[in-house]
């Protein structure tokens, strides 16, 4: 396989996870096969020209196939989200560049922000009981994923903005006194900028992945441009969809 192809995609399972967030697994063959955590597909919407990026959130390589979670925002995933098991979905993947996940061995920390939460899954996995997840939603109905990063083994920590489970406030709030030697971030950009300080504070390296609106999702269009800081401190304009969508904390300017 090329590094990222095009392929029709079997729906196996389709479950609706909260009031607008749902969640595929699509038989993917050698996509998911090539698949890495933090990389993502771009769904082609039937009657919308341009296809919808939406991340990896899980991959079984025995079986052949690849895990999305997502909400409905517009007409494009409302459409998506009418899709049935045994319909296929016309799926360009892998696209990006995922989290670098180095020794599994280390004590890490993810960080994640309502559908942030998707990408984050795949890339915990690997690390089992060496992860913690501290995640932020809404309120207690918004919570996704919470069981699956559990059944990897993961501690989970939850903050909700109301109160209604875990603690009141952000998932930045619940590091405090946390330990770890990285930090893997995805979800809202407020809450990237206060992870991204709390690295910097603490010495260790941080690894995000940015949401950018897409629109070739394979670095054609310039549609996802975004300023980067070089390896020497010189700036220069990267695609989010090529050279992301996951970025060293150090390469962004974000705070
Ligand atoms: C790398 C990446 C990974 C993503 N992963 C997920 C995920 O796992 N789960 C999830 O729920 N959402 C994810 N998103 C956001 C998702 O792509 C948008 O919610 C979706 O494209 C909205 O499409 P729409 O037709 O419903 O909305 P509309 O607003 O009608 O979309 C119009 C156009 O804008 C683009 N667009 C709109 N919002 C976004 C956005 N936030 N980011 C990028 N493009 C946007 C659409 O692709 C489309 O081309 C991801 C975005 C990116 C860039
Ligand atoms: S979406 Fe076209 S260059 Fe990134």
């Amino acid at each position: 396989m090329k590094k990222y192809d095009v392929r029709s995609c079997t729906i196996l399972r389709k479950e609706k996870l909260t009031q607008d967030v749902y969640d595929f697994t699509v038989e993917a063959g050698p996509l998911a096969d090539a698949a890495q955590p933090g990389q993502f597909a771009q769904i082609a919407v039937p009657g919308k020209t341009l296809r919808r990026p939406i991340s990896v959130c899980e991959i079984d390589r025995a079986r052949h196939t690849l895990r999305f979670v997502f909400q409905v925002r517009g007409e494009g995933t409302r459409i998506l989200a009418g899709f049935e098991p045994g319909e296929a979905l016309d799926i360009l993947a892998p696209l990006g560049k995922g989290y670098d996940l180095g020794d599994t061995n280390r004590r890490v920390i993810f960080v994640g922000g309502g559908i942030g939460l998707p990408p984050l899954l795949a890339a915990a996995q690997p690390f089992g009981k060496n992860a913690i997840l501290v995640a932020g939603f809404r309120t207690k109905s918004a919570v996704i994923l919470k069981e699956d990063f559990e059944a990897a083994g993961c501690r989970v920590l939850l903050a909700t903005d109301d109160g209604s489970l875990g603690r009141r406030g952000n998932a930045a709030e619940l590091m405090q006194g946390l330990e770890f030697d990285e930090i893997f971030a995805c979800g809202p950009l407020p809450m990237l900028r206060a992870v991204c300080r709390i690295a910097e504070e603490r010495g260790v390296p941080c690894q995000v992945s940015l949401e950018e609106r897409m629109a070739c999702g394979i670095g054609a269009c310039l549609g996802c441009a975004v300023k980067l800081r070089g390896p020497d401190g010189e700036e220069h304009y990267g695609h989010v969809c090529k050279d992301g969508p996951v970025f060293r904390s150090t390469q962004l300017f974000l705070t």
